[in-house]
């Protein structure tokens, strides 16, 4: 593997990246086209195969950042490639149906098990705000709730608490709204309340007294967008009845972990029926595409044409055969790819837990092999709260001297695994991590 330590003392590793930049900035915002993108080093990538990048400086990586988590079956994955070309030549939008939205609903319903009807959108922003739309309509009540650290998206209406101020007396429950933008309209997000995650005494105390007004619960399955935080044993459990008790939808908000931690996404994990979710990233494999599903009963108010879900783009060919061909090859030879992909995480879920170890530092690895999560934090860790004081200043120099090393997780700390992960890629990325711990230790 090159890695970026190769170059000559003195000169830039990432040389050529830079200079991108400098130019990249005069034209485009910032340089990027995703604010997502403006934190960590602002790499210019040529081109991605399998589980390897290269940079425009020649520098290649072994990638944990997956496109944020879509690229399940690794950079242009041949079985992908291969049916997104095929199809490319019978057109790409027709303002009408066409039979591959079928072949792949009926392929997705599948495999999502509270799937009994599906739309398809591009994003899994988009995605959020139909649920939460058919939702109000459905149950006729204004309120959403959402929870402390969980991102649903960059709308107006739900971009709020991913990363609030924690005072020091502690944040009173609901939690003040904190406006994750600069422009954000207060208004829109009115009717959404904020709970902290993981405390099953917040959410019982809010509905027992509020129930009448909530429409829906909408929750990350497991924490991602704060660490990589497990729910507690039974407190999904615990949403699903109080939201049943009390005829509330239950939205899970599957964009990370669907199709990524089970074929049938976290709600197979967890053995858990949610009333609707949503499902965006590993659903293409890297093409973009997004669905809503759940109760036929609920997504039936799209059917009677009350609740407005459109889209110029949807269910556009490429999205639908990248898809169909991503869940087929995830199905396929009784789902090896899942076989391999936790083999692999769970190998460096171990190693790098291992290296901690040896490097008596409070490394800690949290979530599942498929993704999870790395800080320094010498006490347990299940919500915001006990998030927002690990080290994030010697994570950051962490995930630098990986980088440096040809390793990349995401800038803030989470590693997706692909199929296609080699034993070479897990040897050289816990080479790395040893090499990155001695650095920061
Ligand atoms: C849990 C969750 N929901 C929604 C979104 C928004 O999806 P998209 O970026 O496709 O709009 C994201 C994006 O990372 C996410 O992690």
């Amino acid at each position: 593997m090159t890695t970026l330590h190769q170059r000559d003392e003195g000169t830039s590793a990432v040389l050529e990246s830079r200079h991108y930049h400098e130019r990249a900035k005069a034209r485009i915002a910032g340089g990027v086209n995703s604010n997502v993108r403006l934190s960590g080093s602002p790499i210019c990538f040529e081109s991605g195969t399998g589980s390897r990048l290269t940079d425009v400086d020649g520098n290649v990586y072994v990638d944990y950042a997956l496109g944020m988590g879509p690229n399940i079956l690794g950079h242009a994955p041949p079985v992908v490639t291969a049916e997104v070309a095929r199809t490319l030549a019978i057109g790409q939008l027709f303002a009408g149906q066409h039979t591959l939205e079928l072949e792949l609903a009926n392929e997705f319903c599948s495999c999502i098990k509270s799937a009994e009807l599906v739309r398809f959108g591009l994003s899994g922003s988009e995605m959020v705000q139909a649920a939460m739309r058919v939702a109000r309509a459905y149950t006729e009540r204004p309120e959403v709730i959402k929870f402390e650290g969980h991102y649903h998206g960059w709308f107006d209406n739900i971009l709020i608490n991913q990363t609030p101020p924690v005072a020091a007396q502690g944040n009173p429950i609901p939690r003040p709204h904190h406006l994750q933008s600069a422009g954000q309209s207060p208004h829109a997000s009115e009717d959404i309340v904020v709970l902290p995650w993981n405390d099953a005494e917040a959410v019982e105390q809010y509905v027992g007294a509020n129930a009448s007004r909530i429409a829906a619960i909408i929750t990350e399955p497991i924490m991602f967008n704060t660490g990589g935080i497990l729910p507690r044993p039974g407190y999904l459990e615990h949403l699903r009845r109080v939201t049943k008790a009390h005829n509330i939808v239950l939205i899970f908000d599957e964009v990370i972990t669907g199709f990524r931690v089970a074929l049938g996404g976290a709600q197979e994990l967890y053995s858990i029926r949610p009333d609707l979710s949503l499902f965006a990233k590993a659903l293409g494999a890297g093409f973009p595409i997004a669905a809503l599903a759940g109760r036929r009963d609920i997504m039936e108010l799209f059917a009677s044409g009350g609740v407005n879900h459109s889209g110029t783009y949807n269910a556009n060919i490429v999205s639908l055969s990248g898809a169909l061909a991503a869940l087929r090859e995830l199905s396929a030879n009784g789902q090896a790819a899942y076989r391999r992909i936790n083999a692999v995480g769970k190998a460096l879920m171990d190693g790098i837990v291992a290296a901690g170890r040896r490097h008596g530092t409070d490394l800690q690895v949290s979530g599942v092999p498929s993704a999870f999560h790395t800080c320094f934090a010498g006490h347990p860790i299940h919500d915001y709260v006990t998030y927002s004081t690990t080290d994030q200043k010697r994570l950051g120099r962490f995930l630098a001297a990986l980088l440096e090393c040809g390793v990349r997780p995401t800038s803030r700390g989470t590693w997706f695994v692909s199929s296609t992960h080699t034993d070479d890629d897990m040897k050289s990325t816990l080479d790395a991590v040893d090499s990155a711990l001695r650095q920061v230790s």
